[in-house]
């Protein structure tokens, strides 16, 4: 997957996510990071990207020439290779919350491009014209968009097949099903007087599985009762079996029937 960074700061980009498992998969070849400036394609003879906005209001505004260009430029590089017209991420706080799910759809893209707004944001034209997706990482306002999209790009890349040496963990993971994950353990088995739950020592795999899943739930109901919700409402209680009615026992059948027989004795000896 080829995640194409529209930006300032190019470099804060690539420092970052050419480290640790990112770069490592970029290394290997899942992952290839393009982070392009937004700079190099402003017509201004002082590479000037930003101006006044019209009626007024503080601080400056991305201009749209240089960001169309910019994008156009990426675009064709991936139609030439084949592709075909990719998403534009346009990172905002005016966007839909990023979740995992939104990270799951878009690790099935192949191309992906990020736009990083700065100052008091974006020429709102050139939004209309190449964005398709508006996403933000929070109600919060950040200086610029460089960070909600390292933050999209590192979620989105370690669902891509082969990024995370063991794919389970992403499956397992928070946000799976809606729970958060259940807690873990590591070496030694007693620390600072703490042992490790004996169940998962036992190495009954499925005793851990369901002490997984029931802690899991403990845990989202307790931390997120909001994510707890959905999940109970996606897997409602099983309804408990109908207890079957005891038969009467037969010696009781019986009596009644004595004591309807001797009842009937008795009313023909009173005629
Ligand atoms: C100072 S912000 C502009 C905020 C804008 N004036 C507003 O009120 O919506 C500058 C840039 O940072 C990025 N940004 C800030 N907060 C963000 C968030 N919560 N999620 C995603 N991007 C954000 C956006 O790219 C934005 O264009």
């Amino acid at each position: 997957m080829n995640f194409h960074i529209m930006t300032l700061f190019p470099e804060m980009i690539m420092g970052s996510l050419s480290s640790s498992i990112t770069g490592r998969a970029s290394d290997k070849g899942y992952i290839s990071f393009n982070a392009v400036n937004i700079r190099d394609y402003s017509t201004d003879k002082h590479h000037k990207v930003d101006d006044y906005t019209y009626g007024g209001g503080a601080g400056m505004l991305m201009q749209a020439q240089p960001i169309y260009d910019c994008y156009k430029s990426i675009e064709k590089d991936i139609l030439d290779k084949g592709g075909k017209a990719p998403r534009v991420v346009y990172v905002t706080p005016q966007g839909s919350v990023f979740n995992q799910k939104m990270a799951q759809e878009l690790a099935q893209e192949e191309d992906l491009v990020f736009l990083c707004g700065h100052y008091e944001g974006v020429d709102e034209r050139v939004l209309e014209e190449i964005v398709t997706d508006y996403v933000s990482i929070g109600d919060y306002v950040l200086t610029g968009g460089e960070l909600p999209a390292m933050v999209m790009i590192d979620a989105i890349s370690r669902l891509v097949p082969g990024v995370l040496n063991n794919d389970e963990s992403a499956m397992t993971e928070s946000f799976n099903n809606n729970l958060l994950e259940y807690p873990q353990y590591s070496r030694p088995e007693e620390w600072m007087g703490k042992k490790v739950p004996a169940i998962l020592l036992s190495g009954d795999h499925k005793k851990v599985d369901e002490w997984r899943l029931e802690k899991s739930i403990e845990r989202t109901k307790e931390r997120r009762p909001d994510l707890y919700e959905i999940w109970l409402a996606e897997n409602p209680p099983k309804p408990e079996k109908k207890k079957r009615r005891k038969k009467k026992p037969v010696e009781n059948i019986e009596s009644a029937e004595t004591v309807r027989e001797d009842s009937n004795k008795e009313q023909i000896e009173d005629k």
